[in-house]
């Protein structure tokens, strides 16, 4: 390349790639969600209770998994990371053996056990959804209200 094509061809480049990076940053911003702005609905936390119920409490008191002690080894990363930890390694004598589905709705009640909010969006089990949901706190151990006290 002759040194005035090799300045055409960085002037371009620059205000390409700066264009590039802001636009898809803007994207992730605008994309990126927290764990906090009602990402599950009520109803997927009430089947992760059953579900972990059935397959997780003989070896976990679910107050394990509640509040800042154990939560705070999560913020920042993403629901993503959560669910594909306890997917991967739970229960740990045959991982994987529940549906993608259900292991999103443990996650959910784990969620939910920190007061964390539901909302009217199900969560998906997507995975490239899941990359943009962020977990954060506060974690606070869920006040079982009178309705709820029988659903886990
Ligand atoms: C047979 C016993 C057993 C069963 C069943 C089981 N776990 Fe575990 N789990 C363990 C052990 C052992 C560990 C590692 C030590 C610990 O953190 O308690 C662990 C760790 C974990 C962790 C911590 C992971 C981390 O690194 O933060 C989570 C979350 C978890 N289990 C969730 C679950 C869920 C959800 C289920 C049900 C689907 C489940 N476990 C079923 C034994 C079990």
């Amino acid at each position: 390349m002759k040194s005035y094509q090799k300045i055409i061809f960085l002037f371009g480049l620059i205000p390409g790639t700066m264009w590039f990076s802001l636009t898809t940053g803007q994207n992730k911003k605008i994309l990126r969600k927290s764990v906090q702005d009602s990402v599950f609905t009520e109803t997927q936390a009430n089947q992760g209770s059953k579900l972990y119920r059935k397959a997780c409490v003989r070896c976990h008191h679910p107050r394990q998994f509640v509040g800042p002690a154990y939560m705070d080894s999560w913020t920042g990363a993403r629901a993503h990371d959560f669910l594909e930890v306890i997917r991967r390694t739970m229960p740990t004598e045959n991982p994987g053996s529940l549906k993608r589905e259900e292991y999103v709705e443990i996650v959910a009640f784990l969620f939910r056990l920190n007061s964390i909010p539901s909302g009217s969006r199900e969560m998906s089990s997507d995975p490239t959804a899941l990359k943009l949901i962020y977990i954060e706190g506060p974690y606070k151990r869920a006040q079982q209200s009178k309705k709820s006290k029988n659903k886990g």
